[in-house]
């Protein structure tokens, strides 16, 4: 047989393989996710997030430690607020000595290098488990975005150096923006959560911050996932009102809108690899069904030729480790 051109030449062993990857993965792409309870010495598995765990604030810092030294460079994080504090207004999100005040202001003071992300959105802290304040029922968006704006400026000072709204109500980025700038945090950026779906697949991690909404859904919101056009329209309002990053969530189910978006901006795109994407791979390697250590490779891989700049994933550290061991 005669072929002029032979594909297979260019996958024949690991080293040439290696010399024509596109799509090279570092610890540096991650965000690790991590979730803060108040205590000391707390450390609580997710049941639906098998070795994942929501830790107090001292438990965290030994885990931001060890994050830092596999080479991840950026944590995001999520508090899980008492029930006591919650109310309709969602006030404890901006308490100044408020959990994730603190634990800002502790992680900055042991890993200075860390970059913080921080969750800005009411849900953990709503009596009604919704992003948002409720009236009649109803989510309603302006006096929600000035709860965001306070929420945003209070992580600021307490030294966040990126927030990271996950609401989706309109207009929030740009009113987070200007009162950054009024406020004179002129380098604390904004990763806004553009495209967001709602899905499904929050299940495990309404778990672990005990805030699943206590009516409804987040249709209202958050966006339908049969579309794809919105995606770009959310993403490039959020760029023109001042996000230094748009982020698409889910991931896996969304490479499509992934790619989308990245072709239509010119600011780094984020994807969040979130907890039913990692409880799926859990449970599938709990039951021997699939190899979890590349099955965790794989996806993120994926996820980055799809064009995710950033990812958001539980697996930071598992897929750290696996790099350095490849
Ligand atoms: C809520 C929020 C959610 C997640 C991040 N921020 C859940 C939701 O919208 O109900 C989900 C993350 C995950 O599932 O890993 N503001």
């Amino acid at each position: 047989m005669f072929l002029q051109r032979r594909n297979r030449i260019l996958r024949s062993n690991p080293a040439i393989r290696a010399m024509v990857a596109e799509t090279i993965l570092t610890p540096a792409d991650f965000i690790a996710p991590l979730f803060i309870d108040e205590g000391k010495n707390i450390s609580t598995e997710i049941a639906s997030m098998p070795n994942y765990f929501r830790r107090s604030i001292d438990g965290t810092i030994r885990e931001v430690k060890e994050l830092w030294d596999l080479g991840v460079r950026s944590v995001l994080l999520f508090i899980k607020c008492r029930d006591e504090l919650k109310d309709n207004t969602g006030k404890e999100s901006w308490n100044p000595d408020g959990l994730m005040q603190r634990s800002i202001k502790a992680i900055k003071d042991a890993v200075p290098g860390m970059y913080i992300m921080t969750d800005v959105a009411l849900d953990p802290f709503s009596s009604f488990g919704h992003d948002g304040i409720v009236e009649n029922g109803e989510i309603v968006n302006d006096p929600t975005v000035e709860a965001l704006v306070k929420m945003s400026v209070s992580h600021a000072v307490a030294g966040a150096d990126m927030v990271a709204p996950s609401d989706m109500m309109d207009g929030r980025i740009g009113a987070i923006r200007e009162a950054l700038e009024q406020n004179n945090f002129t380098r604390t950026g904004i990763m806004a959560y553009s495209a967001k779906y709602a899905s499904c697949f929050y299940g495990p991690f309404r778990d672990a911050l005990d805030s699943a909404p206590g009516f409804g859904d987040k249709k209202t919101y958050q966006m339908d996932y049969a579309n794809r056009i919105e995606a770009v329209k959310e993403a490039l309002m959020d760029i023109e009102e001042g996000a230094d990053i748009v982020m698409v969530k889910p991931g896996l189910p969304y490479l499509d809108i992934v790619r989308e978006v990245k072709n239509a901006v010119d600011v780094p795109v984020s994807v969040y690899n979130i907890s039913g994407e990692y409880a799926m791979i859990k449970a599938a390697a709990e039951k021997g069904w699939i190899d979890e250590d590349k099955a965790i490779i794989e996806t993120l891989t994926s996820i980055k030729r799809a064009g995710g700049d950033l990812i958001a994933t539980y697996f930071a550290k598992d897929a750290a480790r696996l790099l350095q061991s490849m």
